[in-house]
Protein backbone atom coordinates (compact mmCIF):
# COMPACT_ATOMS: atom_id res chain seq x y z
CA UNK A 1 0.00 0.00 0.00
CA UNK A 2 1.07 3.42 -0.73
CA UNK A 3 1.93 5.36 2.51
CA UNK A 4 4.14 7.85 1.48
CA UNK A 5 1.40 9.46 -0.65
CA UNK A 6 -1.08 10.23 2.00
CA UNK A 7 1.67 10.95 4.38
CA UNK A 8 2.78 13.55 1.62
CA UNK A 9 -0.78 15.06 1.60
CA UNK A 10 -0.87 15.16 5.00
CA UNK A 11 2.36 17.21 5.10
CA UNK A 12 1.36 19.49 2.64
CA UNK A 13 -1.61 20.16 4.87
CA UNK A 14 0.54 20.93 8.29
CA UNK A 15 4.06 21.43 7.27
CA UNK A 16 6.78 20.19 9.63
CA UNK A 17 4.23 19.63 12.73
CA UNK A 18 4.76 16.43 14.30
CA UNK A 19 1.50 15.47 15.99
CA UNK A 20 2.50 13.82 19.54
CA UNK A 21 -0.56 11.50 20.30
CA UNK A 22 -3.01 10.35 18.08
CA UNK A 23 -6.53 9.98 19.00
CA UNK A 24 -9.45 7.44 17.46
CA UNK A 25 -13.18 9.04 18.40
CA UNK A 26 -14.93 5.82 18.55
CA UNK A 27 -19.14 5.81 17.94
CA UNK A 28 -20.57 9.19 18.83
CA UNK A 29 -17.44 10.09 20.48
CA UNK A 30 -16.12 13.02 18.10
CA UNK A 31 -17.12 16.07 20.75
CA UNK A 32 -13.74 16.45 21.01
CA UNK A 33 -13.66 18.36 17.78
CA UNK A 34 -14.80 21.49 19.16
CA UNK A 35 -12.42 21.85 21.92
CA UNK A 36 -9.04 21.05 19.44
CA UNK A 37 -7.41 24.86 18.73
CA UNK A 38 -5.78 25.72 15.32
CA UNK A 39 -6.76 22.78 13.53
CA UNK A 40 -6.88 21.85 10.26
CA UNK A 41 -9.54 19.64 9.14
CA UNK A 42 -9.15 17.36 5.96
CA UNK A 43 -11.67 14.82 4.65
CA UNK A 44 -10.66 11.39 4.36
CA UNK A 45 -12.24 11.38 0.98
CA UNK A 46 -9.06 13.98 -0.04
CA UNK A 47 -6.17 11.99 1.19
CA UNK A 48 -4.15 9.55 -1.17
CA UNK A 49 -4.96 5.68 -0.15
CA UNK A 50 -7.28 6.59 2.79
CA UNK A 51 -10.34 4.48 2.86
CA UNK A 52 -13.99 6.25 2.93
CA UNK A 53 -16.13 5.93 6.36
CA UNK A 54 -19.26 4.30 5.57
CA UNK A 55 -21.32 4.30 9.24
CA UNK A 56 -23.70 6.78 10.36
CA UNK A 57 -22.71 8.66 13.58
CA UNK A 58 -18.88 8.18 12.11
CA UNK A 59 -17.82 11.55 10.60
CA UNK A 60 -14.55 10.89 7.80
CA UNK A 61 -11.89 13.65 8.86
CA UNK A 62 -8.82 13.86 10.58
CA UNK A 63 -8.23 16.59 12.49
CA UNK A 64 -4.59 17.89 13.45
CA UNK A 65 -4.11 20.70 16.04
CA UNK A 66 -3.49 21.08 19.50
CA UNK A 67 -5.90 20.15 22.72
CA UNK A 68 -4.05 20.47 26.17
CA UNK A 69 -1.38 21.93 25.39
CA UNK A 70 -0.52 18.69 23.15
CA UNK A 71 -0.45 18.46 19.13
CA UNK A 72 -2.22 15.74 18.49
CA UNK A 73 -4.05 13.88 15.29
CA UNK A 74 -7.68 12.78 15.68
CA UNK A 75 -9.53 10.46 13.59
CA UNK A 76 -13.19 11.35 14.08
CA UNK A 77 -14.56 8.09 12.59
CA UNK A 78 -12.63 4.84 11.86
CA UNK A 79 -12.77 2.33 9.54
CA UNK A 80 -14.87 -1.17 10.31
CA UNK A 81 -14.00 -4.39 8.82
CA UNK A 82 -17.69 -4.69 8.63
CA UNK A 83 -17.60 -1.72 6.02
CA UNK A 84 -16.35 -4.29 3.27
CA UNK A 85 -12.62 -3.39 3.55
CA UNK A 86 -9.85 -5.85 3.45
CA UNK A 87 -8.42 -5.61 6.91
CA UNK A 88 -5.11 -4.14 6.55
CA UNK A 89 -7.12 -0.85 4.73
CA UNK A 90 -8.50 -0.80 7.81
CA UNK A 91 -5.59 -0.12 9.61
CA UNK A 92 -3.92 2.40 6.88
CA UNK A 93 -4.16 5.22 8.64
CA UNK A 94 -2.32 4.03 11.52
CA UNK A 95 0.63 3.35 9.88
CA UNK A 96 0.54 6.91 8.14
CA UNK A 97 0.50 8.12 11.45
CA UNK A 98 3.71 6.09 12.37
CA UNK A 99 5.29 7.45 9.26
CA UNK A 100 4.53 11.15 10.69
CA UNK A 101 5.95 10.28 13.47
CA UNK A 102 3.43 9.76 16.23
CA UNK A 103 4.50 7.10 18.81
CA UNK A 104 1.61 7.33 20.82
CA UNK A 105 -2.24 6.65 20.41
CA UNK A 106 -5.36 6.73 21.92
CA UNK A 107 -8.18 3.89 21.07
CA UNK A 108 -11.70 5.00 22.37
CA UNK A 109 -14.97 2.85 21.07
CA UNK A 110 -18.15 2.39 21.87
CA UNK A 111 -18.62 -1.53 23.64
CA UNK A 112 -21.36 -3.62 25.08
CA UNK A 113 -20.58 -4.95 28.61
CA UNK A 114 -20.28 -8.76 28.93
CA UNK A 115 -19.22 -8.54 32.99
CA UNK A 116 -22.02 -8.42 35.22
CA UNK A 117 -21.14 -5.76 36.83
CA UNK A 118 -20.72 -2.98 34.68
CA UNK A 119 -23.77 -0.26 33.96
CA UNK A 120 -24.67 1.02 30.19
CA UNK A 121 -22.42 4.52 30.50
CA UNK A 122 -19.46 3.05 32.54
CA UNK A 123 -15.73 3.83 31.15
CA UNK A 124 -13.33 1.03 30.99
CA UNK A 125 -10.08 0.95 30.42
CA UNK A 126 -8.70 -2.12 28.22
CA UNK A 127 -5.91 -4.27 29.76
CA UNK A 128 -5.60 -6.82 26.90
CA UNK A 129 -8.23 -8.12 23.88
CA UNK A 130 -9.49 -11.43 22.67
CA UNK A 131 -9.31 -11.64 18.75
CA UNK A 132 -9.03 -15.16 17.95
CA UNK A 133 -11.71 -14.86 15.44
CA UNK A 134 -10.77 -12.82 13.60
CA UNK A 135 -8.15 -12.90 11.01
CA UNK A 136 -5.19 -11.28 12.01
CA UNK A 137 -4.06 -7.48 10.58
CA UNK A 138 -0.72 -8.76 9.90
CA UNK A 139 -1.36 -11.39 8.10
CA UNK A 140 0.64 -11.44 4.70
CA UNK A 141 3.50 -10.27 3.60
CA UNK A 142 5.53 -8.88 6.34
CA UNK A 143 6.35 -4.92 5.95
CA UNK A 144 9.66 -4.86 7.63
CA UNK A 145 9.18 -0.70 7.97
CA UNK A 146 6.85 -1.32 10.61
CA UNK A 147 7.66 -4.37 12.91
CA UNK A 148 9.36 -7.58 13.02
CA UNK A 149 7.44 -10.59 11.59
CA UNK A 150 6.04 -12.08 14.91
CA UNK A 151 5.87 -9.27 17.14
CA UNK A 152 5.64 -9.66 21.07
CA UNK A 153 1.97 -9.23 22.44
CA UNK A 154 2.23 -9.70 25.98
CA UNK A 155 1.38 -5.80 26.77
CA UNK A 156 -0.28 -4.57 23.87
CA UNK A 157 -1.69 -1.65 26.46
CA UNK A 158 0.52 0.24 28.63
CA UNK A 159 0.68 -0.67 32.07
CA UNK A 160 1.55 2.76 33.12
CA UNK A 161 -0.96 4.87 30.86
CA UNK A 162 -3.54 2.15 32.14
CA UNK A 163 -3.10 3.16 35.51
CA UNK A 164 -3.42 6.80 34.48
CA UNK A 165 -6.18 6.37 32.91
CA UNK A 166 -7.56 4.71 35.16
CA UNK A 167 -7.43 7.39 37.68
CA UNK A 168 -8.79 9.90 35.79
CA UNK A 169 -11.77 8.21 34.55
CA UNK A 170 -12.58 7.56 37.94
CA UNK A 171 -11.72 11.00 39.29
CA UNK A 172 -14.55 12.12 36.86
CA UNK A 173 -17.24 9.32 36.59
CA UNK A 174 -16.46 7.79 40.13
CA UNK A 175 -16.11 3.80 39.22
CA UNK A 176 -13.31 3.15 36.20
CA UNK A 177 -13.56 -0.55 34.74
CA UNK A 178 -10.41 -2.21 34.05
CA UNK A 179 -10.86 -5.61 32.02
CA UNK A 180 -10.29 -7.39 28.28
CA UNK A 181 -12.27 -5.88 25.40
CA UNK A 182 -13.41 -9.01 22.82
CA UNK A 183 -13.20 -8.03 19.28
CA UNK A 184 -15.98 -9.51 16.89
CA UNK A 185 -16.02 -8.83 13.25
CA UNK A 186 -19.59 -7.84 13.18
CA UNK A 187 -21.92 -6.29 11.85
CA UNK A 188 -24.43 -8.31 13.61
CA UNK A 189 -24.47 -8.03 17.22
CA UNK A 190 -23.92 -11.08 18.93
CA UNK A 191 -26.22 -14.21 20.07
CA UNK A 192 -26.41 -14.29 23.71
CA UNK A 193 -24.49 -18.10 23.23
CA UNK A 194 -21.78 -15.91 21.91
CA UNK A 195 -21.53 -13.65 24.73
CA UNK A 196 -21.84 -16.30 26.91
CA UNK A 197 -19.09 -18.24 25.80
CA UNK A 198 -16.66 -14.91 25.82
CA UNK A 199 -17.74 -14.21 29.36
CA UNK A 200 -16.44 -17.72 30.34
CA UNK A 201 -13.62 -17.15 27.91
CA UNK A 202 -12.21 -13.81 29.88
CA UNK A 203 -13.96 -11.11 27.97
CA UNK A 204 -15.24 -7.53 30.32
CA UNK A 205 -16.42 -5.93 27.00
CA UNK A 206 -17.12 -6.92 23.53
CA UNK A 207 -16.73 -4.63 20.00
CA UNK A 208 -16.12 -4.02 16.15
CA UNK A 209 -13.16 -2.00 16.41
CA UNK A 210 -9.61 -1.47 18.26
CA UNK A 211 -7.98 -4.41 18.01
CA UNK A 212 -6.76 -4.50 14.09
CA UNK A 213 -5.51 -1.00 15.07
CA UNK A 214 -4.01 -1.98 18.28
CA UNK A 215 -2.13 -4.39 16.89
CA UNK A 216 -0.81 -2.55 13.60
CA UNK A 217 0.29 0.37 16.42
CA UNK A 218 2.32 -1.91 18.67
CA UNK A 219 3.66 -3.59 15.44
CA UNK A 220 4.97 -0.13 14.58
CA UNK A 221 6.37 0.34 18.23
CA UNK A 222 3.42 2.67 19.37
CA UNK A 223 2.41 2.97 22.88
CA UNK A 224 -1.05 2.00 22.98
CA UNK A 225 -4.36 3.20 25.53
CA UNK A 226 -7.66 2.16 24.70
CA UNK A 227 -10.97 2.87 26.47
CA UNK A 228 -14.27 1.50 25.69
CA UNK A 229 -17.44 3.52 26.41
CA UNK A 230 -20.02 1.07 27.84
CA UNK A 231 -22.71 2.04 25.59
CA UNK A 232 -25.31 -1.25 26.23
CA UNK A 233 -25.18 -4.45 27.81
CA UNK A 234 -24.31 -7.36 25.50
CA UNK A 235 -26.71 -9.73 23.86
CA UNK A 236 -28.86 -11.70 26.29
CA UNK A 237 -27.17 -9.40 29.56
CA UNK A 238 -31.17 -7.80 29.57
CA UNK A 239 -33.98 -8.90 27.77
CA UNK A 240 -33.48 -5.64 25.94
CA UNK A 241 -32.75 -5.70 21.93
CA UNK A 242 -29.58 -4.50 20.73
CA UNK A 243 -29.55 -1.30 18.66
CA UNK A 244 -27.26 1.40 16.89
CA UNK A 245 -29.43 3.72 18.51
CA UNK A 246 -29.06 2.53 22.11
CA UNK A 247 -24.74 2.77 21.35
CA UNK A 248 -25.32 6.48 20.02
CA UNK A 249 -27.86 7.21 22.79
CA UNK A 250 -25.27 6.49 25.37
CA UNK A 251 -22.36 7.61 23.91
CA UNK A 252 -24.22 10.87 23.66
CA UNK A 253 -25.19 10.71 27.49
CA UNK A 254 -21.54 10.69 28.33
CA UNK A 255 -19.92 12.67 25.81
CA UNK A 256 -18.91 15.34 28.00
CA UNK A 257 -17.13 13.44 30.54
CA UNK A 258 -15.54 11.44 27.81
CA UNK A 259 -13.97 14.59 26.32
CA UNK A 260 -13.04 15.55 29.61
CA UNK A 261 -11.11 12.54 30.61
CA UNK A 262 -9.49 13.09 27.31
CA UNK A 263 -8.40 16.19 28.25
CA UNK A 264 -6.74 15.58 31.17
CA UNK A 265 -5.22 12.51 30.11
CA UNK A 266 -3.45 14.88 27.51
CA UNK A 267 -2.05 17.20 30.17
CA UNK A 268 -0.23 14.67 31.94
N1 LIG B 1 -21.47 -5.70 20.57
C1 LIG B 1 -20.58 -5.37 19.61
N2 LIG B 1 -20.22 -4.13 19.35
C2 LIG B 1 -20.80 -3.15 20.07
C3 LIG B 1 -21.72 -3.41 21.07
C4 LIG B 1 -22.07 -4.76 21.34
O1 LIG B 1 -22.91 -5.08 22.21
N3 LIG B 1 -22.09 -2.21 21.59
C5 LIG B 1 -21.40 -1.26 20.91
N4 LIG B 1 -20.60 -1.82 20.00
Amino acid sequence: MDYQEAVKFIKGKIGNTVPEIAIVLGSGLGVLKNDIQNKVVIEYKDIPGFPISTVPGHAGELIIGELSGKTIIAMNGRFHYYEGYDVKQTVFPIRVFSLLGVNNIILTNAAGGINLSYKPGDFMVVNDHLSFFAESVLRGKNEDEFGVRFPDMSEVYDREEIKKMKAIIEKYTGVAREGVYAYMKGPCFETPAEIRALRTLGADSVGMSTVPEAIVARHCGMKVVAISCITNMAAGVTENKLSHEEVNETANRVKGQFKEIIKEYLKE
